[in-house]
């Protein structure tokens, strides 16, 4: 059966696909932020992962206003970015696993979660960002295969802490149950506190964040107290997007399944707080 290595939890802004593209690593205002990945980089080069599961959230590219699923699972061969006019380099396809997507998909509505499958699917910043900052080299071919999951932060209504965390809870058992000798590593991709627009535009809410990363260390379920709206009080109207760590948190198992290895957190890059986890599966 596939093995369950790991997970990582990151914030995502599309300033850093710039910040790449320019060098600008060791500039003064990136560097801390910069800095949070050599150590994962090198865990990745340790536990070689051969498939990303990636858990985000689509800011427009794929899904529109129009039809706005609650949950996606892509099942393509394979998956492209494109323009979002952020300016940033689009980036080499990204291979799929198309038979982790499809186990995932029959175990996720076998558990009567209701899905939309994507047999097409274009990938955001979201995706692709974390991507180039955990394998910076990987030049024109990648060296896992992948599998995009979106949970909607776009339009309301959204779903529960409660339900994402239930979410990752049936995507670690599908995959431990996938007939594969893969290795799978689960990405979470999104928040942490932050508002782009309104009143409180810039909002940061450092107490919280911090409180909430040591949550996924000693009781990941934590968050799922609160309601979306609770949510958006404590950490703005895009920091809602940490219910992918909380999905991707919960795919890993119990605190006894997991060992939390490494931690950064910056503030601000662009508008948001920007948050770095990587966790070790034990068994
Ligand atoms: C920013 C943050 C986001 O999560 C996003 O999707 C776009 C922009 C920002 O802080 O600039
Ligand atoms: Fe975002």
């Amino acid at each position: 059966m596939a093995k369950i290595v790991g997970g990582i939890v990151t914030s995502h802004v599309p300033a850093i696909g710039r910040a790449i593209a320019g060098g600008l690593q060791e500039d003064p205002y990136w560097k801390p932020f910069f800095d949070g990945f050599p150590a994962v980089q090198k865990w990745l080069d340790e536990v070689k992962p051969d498939v990303v599961l990636m858990i985000y959230n689509d800011h427009g590219l794929n899904f529109f206003l129009d039809k706005m699923p609650t949950f996606s699972v892509g099942a393509a061969p394979s998956y492209d970015n494109a323009d979002e006019g952020w300016g940033i380099p689009t980036l080499p396809s990204f291979p799929g696993d198309q038979d982790l997507s499809w186990h995932l998909i029959e175990e996720l509505v076998g558990k009567e979660f209701d899905l939309t499958t994507c047999q097409e699917m274009q990938v955001d910043h979201a995706f692709t960002l974390p991507m180039k900052l955990l394998w910076p080299n990987a030049g024109e071919s990648w060296p896992v295969r992948t599998v995009p999951v979106c949970i909607n932060t776009v339009q309301h209504p959204l779903p529960t802490a409660r339900r994402c965390f239930k979410l990752g809870q049936a995507i670690g058992e599908a995959v431990r149950s996938w007939d594969s000798d893969a290795r799978v590593v689960i990405i979470g991709s999104g928040g942490l506190s932050h508002q782009l627009d309104g009143e409180r535009a810039g909002f940061i809410n450092k107490a919280f964040d911090l409180q909430f990363m040591d949550s996924l260390i000693k009781d990941p379920a934590w968050a799922t107290k609160y309601s979306v709206d609770e949510l958006v009080e404590l950490t703005g109207t895009q920091g809602i997007e940490l219910l992918m760590w909380i999905a991707a948190r919960a795919a890993l198992g119990s605190v006894d399944q997991v060992k939390h290895l490494h931690s950064n957190y910056h503030i601000p890059i662009s508008n948001t707080a920007a948050g770095l986890m990587v966790f070790e599966n034990l068994d």
